[in-house]
């Protein structure tokens, strides 16, 4: 009797386990579909795998990893999880300027970005690679997956002649960043650059007059002079884009306030603001801001040697001739962007 009653327990409990894991698996089953649902408006492409109550043993996990970039944002691993294939889109935010401005810093602090994907080194496509044809351009940006923004940085698309009508025959709504500098600084820091690569060059003080005579007229066919006329340059994109589709960057608030010029930057391209004081540390043997952590390092990060140059000493005199030269030009820049900058 005893062992008759245990076995009709025996039995209802069976029952009551078997409804209840059917119950469970129902339950489970309707929550994967409903993710499922979800996922469709993400692709771009097909998703390569099984359904999802198979991922367990049949994921195909993509790989975004390029080189040595890495995509640690929990969202995308989430969705490369799910088999999305990343693909390459031409970029729709640039960098375009200007040379020695701060640019590779920008270009650094805001790829670490999670919904943020950079060209790796500066691609020209707009000066010197026109003729390679989009298809080309595309294939020299990172593979990206939906909700994330391509980015390219050539600061000589500012002064090419070409690259504004390029750019909007590209598309006409992409975003423009500048990053602006002292006209000074900057051509001392361009002269710098170039006597690394030549040490024979004549002084900065020689290379800036005509003939090469102290207070005599200011060279401005001399490319580190020509270059920071802005205004000039500036006027050129504004036959093809309106300002509220260019932003400016201060140079120097890139050094002294990285986290102030990423936060405007991040709102200009629509982004949420994930870059901020907490991802920067001021390096004082460097004399730069540098990043705790940046894409594909899991350590401090500097920019190298060739960014951040000690510069010559250059005579009080030049610098206040330069100074002087630069004033009027640097007013009608400020006028056109609606920003003082500060240099004079
Ligand atoms: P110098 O090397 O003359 O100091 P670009 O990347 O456009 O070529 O600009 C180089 C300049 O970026 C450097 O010029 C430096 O002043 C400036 N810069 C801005 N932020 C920097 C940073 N965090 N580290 C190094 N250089 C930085």
């Amino acid at each position: 009797m005893e062992f008759a009653v245990s076995k009709k327990t025996l039995i209802a409990l069976i029952i009551l386990v078997t409804i209840s894991f059917y119950i469970t698996f129902l339950f489970n089953s309707c929550i994967v579909s409903n993710i499922s649902k979800g996922i469709p408006q993400l692709r771009r492409n097909q998703i390569v795998q099984e359904p999802l109550m198979h991922y367990s043993t049949s994921v195909r996990v993509v790989s975004l990893i390029e080189g040595n970039e890495t995509d640690i944002s929990p969202k995308y691993k989430w969705f490369r999880e799910q088999g999305l294939k990343p693909e390459r889109q031409l970029p729709s935010a640039l960098i375009i300027g200007v040379k020695k401005g701060g640019t590779r810093a920008l270009l650094e602090f805001i790829r670490i970005h999670p919904d943020v994907r950079a060209a790796g080194s500066e691609v020209h496509f707009f000066d010197k690679n026109y003729h390679k044809s989009f298809q080309w351009y595309r294939s020299h940006m990172p593979p990206t997956l939906e909700g994330q923004l391509t980015i390219e940085k050539t600061p000589s698309y500012f002064i090419t002649k070409e690259a504004p009508r390029r750019v909007q025959m590209m598309n006409p709504s992409t975003k423009l960043l500048v990053v602006v500098r002292d006209p000074v600084t900057r051509a001392i820091s361009d002269y710098t650059q170039a006597k690394s690569k030549k040490l024979d060059m004549k002084p900065f003080e020689e290379l800036v007059f005509v003939n090469g005579t102290v207070g005599s007229i200011v060279d401005t066919s001399w490319g580190p002079i020509k270059l920071g006329l802005y205004y000039k340059y500036l006027s050129r994109w504004l036959k093809f884009f309106p300002l509220s589709q260019l932003l400016f960057i201060s140079g120097e608030r890139l050094i002294t306030d990285p986290a102030v010029e990423l936060k405007r930057v991040q709102d200009f391209l629509g982004l949420k603001r994930v870059v901020t004081e907490r991802h920067f540390y001021f390096n004082t043997t460097k004399g730069f801001p540098c990043l705790f952590k940046s894409e594909g390092h899991s350590a401090p990060h500097c920019l190298g040697k060739t960014k951040g140059r000690n510069h010559p000493y250059v005579n009080p005199t030049v610098w206040q001739r330069l100074r002087d030269f630069y004033r009027p030009f640097n007013m009608r820049f400020y006028q056109m962007t609606g920003i003082n900058f500060g240099w004079a």
